[in-house]
């Protein structure tokens, strides 16, 4: 792999995260090595912003048995970027250009520019002296589509960075969060376990008619129900700009021998390049038992014929040979984080002492609490830590306390003579704690969400919660379900919030006035 610069004014950056053998490299999606390319022009970008050059960044694959050619263009100018007030001068334009020679003929080819100015913006607003952020455009979800589950009958929602869900009670916001923790758990292997904790497919399908009449919506003709056209199923899928997926489930053809004719199936997956599925950017499709994915050249393979209908392709087919964008995928879903109600009642784990080792991410319940916070001190963002408690409480400091390897946590605060331990703290501080602990996690996930963060919190501690999430969103993707109007206020501020508003109509969720629904395809059956 040969890396070249057709700029004489800078050196090419080295490049992180590529595929490391041409065959690699052929086997991955073109769009794909083209957003970690982007991502690698970050320090570029950040060093000449001024420029009005394009400039090109060309990646050779060679393989000694003739050649196939890709290309690939893209202009942002000023004008994809959301701030207008920016200076003319800082007009930026980049062009990233890729060259792939190999013996094989290249069917994934596409020249649609996938968009990049979001990486470019991203560029232009950090300053140099920072280091490089990871790219989370990159893995960011941009298109959510729900069918069928509970009151989300047909809800599609466009996503950024930072996105805050909210709605009266009863909305549907528990569900869009649930929802998400589904998606998650395709990747864990545990769907149907999830649906099953749920009360099983036939209590979480929309318990509502099929489609609404337009007398039934103008509200002159009842709601009732009228034979189905299509087969229950209860759809989930997203898209990013690199790659989307979906699932499809259903119930089992009647089979009077079993007793599991209740249990959900999964019917179809899909998994594809880019933000809208279509016909021509499948990679791996499962229909029923079979799973089909594409190989190096662009042919479809069989890779299963018997998948258990109750198995995922994500974690039965992802295998770094023959599935790499899978096993990718996955491994990314794998890594979304939830927090849903820390618990901090007097018993909860959070305000006992811990044996403390290293602890990069907080235990969904709070747990090692003592032990996160110290590992933010030692290896991660402890000035932000330091000023993120000292937002919330001026004058305070947290302290983490070892006795024989247990950690134990110590507030010093403002007119106090002794720091209090964490037995000791309010609710409402021990959950503002648990939250920085979360969020300035050192190893950032792709996605993090958030279910009402604003538990016993007093307002007074909704502006620096906010600003502590917009900051987290700028190294993971947010996703903050809160029915508190200071927090959602609060966030709002934020020039790249986006809000989701859910509302009710005749026991449907439905995503009200804002952006249109994005567009959106499911596999078929
Ligand atoms: N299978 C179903 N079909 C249709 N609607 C359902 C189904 N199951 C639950 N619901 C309804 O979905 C609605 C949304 O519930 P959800 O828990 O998501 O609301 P919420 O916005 O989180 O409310 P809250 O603010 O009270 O927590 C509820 O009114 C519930 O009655
Ligand atoms: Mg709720």
């Amino acid at each position: 792999m040969k890396l070249t610069s057709q700029m004489p004014s800078w050196t090419a950056p080295k490049l992180v995260g590529m595929p490391s053998t041409p065959r690699q490299a052929i086997g991955q999606s073109l769009q794909s090595l083209l957003l970690v390319a982007a991502e690698n022009l970050y320090p570029v970008l950040r060093k000449m912003p001024n420029s009005s050059a394009p400039i090109h960044h060309r990646l050779a694959v060679k393989k000694p048995s003739g050649r196939a050619h890709a290309l690939f263009r893209h202009r942002p100018s000023i004008r994809d970027i959301r701030t207008s007030r920016r200076k003319k001068s800082e007009k930026c334009k980049l062009c990233v250009r890729f060259e792939v020679v190999s013996g094989s003929k290249f069917t994934h080819v596409s020249s649609r520019s996938p968009p990049i100015d979001a990486h470019v913006l991203h560029a232009k607003r950090e300053s140099s002296d920072q280091p490089p952020l990871r790219s989370i455009q990159v893995a960011m979800i941009t298109r959510l589509a729900i069918s069928g589950y509970r009151s989300l009958r047909e809800v599609r929602v466009t996503l950024g960075a930072l996105n805050v869900v909210t709605g009266a009670n009863g909305s549907g916001k528990s569900s869009l969060y649930r929802a998400l923790k589904l998606l998650a758990d395709i990747a864990q292997g545990r769907i149907i376990q999830s649906l099953a904790a749920e009360g099983g497919l036939q209590s979480t399908l929309w318990a509502g008619p099929e489609a609404f009449s337009r007398a039934m919506n103008a509200g002159s003709a009842p709601v009732q129900g009228a034979v189905r056209k299509y087969p229950i199923s209860l759809k989930l899928g997203f898209s990013g700009k690199d790659y989307g997926y979906a699932i499809d489930l259903g119930l089992p053809p009647p089979d009077s021998r079993s007793k599991f004719s209740s249990d959900p199936e999964i019917k179809v997956e899909s998994q594809w390049t880019g933000e809208q599925l279509d016909r021509t950017n499948v990679f791996a499709l499962r229909v029923g038992p079979g799973v089909r994915i594409r190989n190096g050249q662009g042919e479809w393979q069989q890779t299963y014929q018997n998948l258990d209908a109750f198995d995922s392709m994500m974690t039965h087919c992802a295998d770094p040979h023959h599935a790499i964008e899978l096993l990718m995928l996955r491994e990314r879903m794998r890594d979304w984080r939830f927090y849903d109600h820390l618990r901090t009642d007097r018993d909860a784990a959070s305000r006992k002492p811990q044996i403390g080792t290293y602890t990069p991410v907080l235990a969904s319940d709070g747990s090692d609490l003592a032990a996160a916070l110290q590992t933010i001190r030692e290896i991660g963002a402890a000035e932000q830590m330091d000023v993120a408690i000292a937002d919330a409480f001026p004058g305070a400091r947290v302290e983490v306390i070892s006795t024989d390897g247990y950690f134990e946590l110590e507030m010093r605060q403002h007119g106090l003579l002794r720091p209090l331990k964490a037995a000791e703290l309010s609710d409402g501080t021990l959950r503002y704690l648990l939250l920085v602990a979360a969020l300035l996690s050192p190893r950032p996930p792709a996605l993090m969400i958030l279910n009402e963060p604003e538990t016993s919190l007093h307002p007074e501690l909704m502006p620096p919660l906010a600003r502590l999430i917009a900051q987290a969103s700028r190294r993971s993707q947010a996703v903050v379900v809160s029915h508190s109007p200071t927090l959602v206020g609060a966030l709002d501020a934020d020039a790249d919030c986006r809000r989701v508003v859910l509302e009710k109509h005749l026991g449907e969720t439905v995503v009200s006035a804002g952006a249109p629904p994005p567009d959106w395809a499911w596999p078929s059956r």
